[in-house]
């Protein structure tokens, strides 16, 4: 008899387990609208000219493998917490931020998860309705009890900030809020300056324990713009988590580069905090590795290199902000007009508004990948795809 006898086959994950079914798709016609990973004009994950440099200037250099300190590749540390806080961070120039480098924003939220539950074991969690499905996932392994909070009204199709914020008032003091700090994912609705005042107000009032993911710094205004929220809730003095990504930022999706931050209230306490994290880290994969880090690290830490990183991530940002509207446009020539919201929505994602059954149609019959709840990722539009796209999903509205 074997001991894994009774172990039961789980269900597909809802956004890897796409791309393994695009993978097997033997259409040729097939577009994989499924996983948030940006997409060039000609459907391919680009090599950012800032990265090709550095990783020149890495082979160059043909240094050995040594091992990364447990929380990571030090410049890179720095450099990313800078990106996150903003030049100038109080919270920076006072050392109060306790930084390390994680596997890809996955890693981060899960680190975090790790460290919380040593806080507060079996703590609530919420996480917003919908959110991205790894969330729930990573916070229920974890141990806690994770619950939701309004977010997204489907019938309005917008932002049930109202709903928000009475849930958030209603939850227990020390209960931890995921937020989405730009890119909703996997809605694209962000807040207003004005609605995250409300709700920073809220979680100060409550006590609760903020968790902010930004997995796409830049994908929404700019990196400067997406980040501002982060100084929001730094100026307001409340305890904080962030989870980065340069995953979609640097297509660095392979290099597994993120990072969290914990926001303490004075340098000791950063200092204690840093090192309960590392111990997660430790007694998990040990330390982190240097390529991805020590690429972000080079062209962040280099003037031009970063302008360059900036002026590309620009262009990708607006040519997502362009296949919208190409979307919305060739959707209105089939005589679709209540889909107009795309053009509005942030980041890479679209929540279409699909049911489960049409989703279902759309990968069945045209070869287009989406999530069951209705997500596409419109980064993977280009003009060669776009028209079969768009039939596909007038076919499946009829
Ligand atoms: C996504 O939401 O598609 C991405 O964040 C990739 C992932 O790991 O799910």
């Amino acid at each position: 008899m074997s001991v894994f006898e009774h172990v039961e086959l789980a269900p597909a994950d809802p956004i890897l387990g796409l791309t393994e079914a695009f993978k097997a798709d033997e259409r040729t016609s097939k577009v994989n609208l499924g996983i948030g990973v940006y997409l060039d004009d000609q459907g391919r994950i680009p090599l950012m000219e800032c990265v090709r440099a550095e990783e020149d200037r890495l082979a160059a250099a043909a240094k050995p493998h040594v091992y990364l300190g447990i929380d990571g590749f030090p410049e890179y540390v720095r450099l990313a917490r800078e990106l996150v806080f903003g030049p100038g961070s109080p919270a920076v120039a006072e050392k109060r931020i306790a930084t390390v480098q994680s596997l890809g924003g996955t890693g981060a939220l899960k680190v975090g998860a790790d460290f919380i539950a040593t806080l507060a074991p079996g703590a609530t969690v919420l996480v917003s309705d919908p959110s991205w499905e790894n969330h729930r996932a990573i916070f229920a392994r974890t141990g806690f009890n994770v619950g939701t909070y309004r977010y997204y009204d489907a019938a309005s199709r917008s932002l049930d900030i109202d709903g928000m914020v009475a849930d958030l008032e209603a939850a227990g003091p020390g209960s931890v809020v995921v937020l989405h700090a730009c890119c909703h994912n996997p809605t694209g609705y962000d807040l207003t300056p004005d609605q995250w005042d409300r709700v920073i107000q809220v979680i100060a009032d409550r006590a609760l324990i903020p968790f902010l993911d930004m997995a796409y710094q830049g994908f929404g205004t700019g990196v400067a713009e997406d980040g501002a929220v982060i100084s929001r809730f730094v100026a307001a003095g409340l305890p904080l988590f962030v989870s980065t990504s340069f995953s979609k930022s640097f297509g660095l999706y392979g290099e597994r580069i993120g990072a969290l931050h914990i926001v303490c209230q004075d340098e000791q306490e950063a200092r204690r905090v840093l090192s309960q994290v590392k111990i997660c880290i430790r007694t998990n994969y040990s330390n982190p590795s240097t390529h991805g880090a020590a690429i972000v690290a080079g062209v962040l830490g280099d003037p031009a290199q970063r302008a360059s990183w900036e002026r590309e991530l620009d262009q990708m940002r607006n040519r997502i902000k362009q296949m919208r509207a190409r979307l919305v446009e060739g959707l209105r020539a089939t005589g679709i007009e209540d889909m107009d919201f795309i053009a509005q929505q942030a980041g890479m994602f679209s929540y279409s508004g699909l049911s489960r059954d049409q989703m279902l149609a759309l990968r069945r019959e045209h070869g287009i990948y989406g999530t069951e709840k209705g997500r596409m990722c419109v980064a993977a539009l280009n003009e060669a795809n776009l028209e079969t796209v768009v039939k596909a999903i007038a076919a499946v509205r009829q």
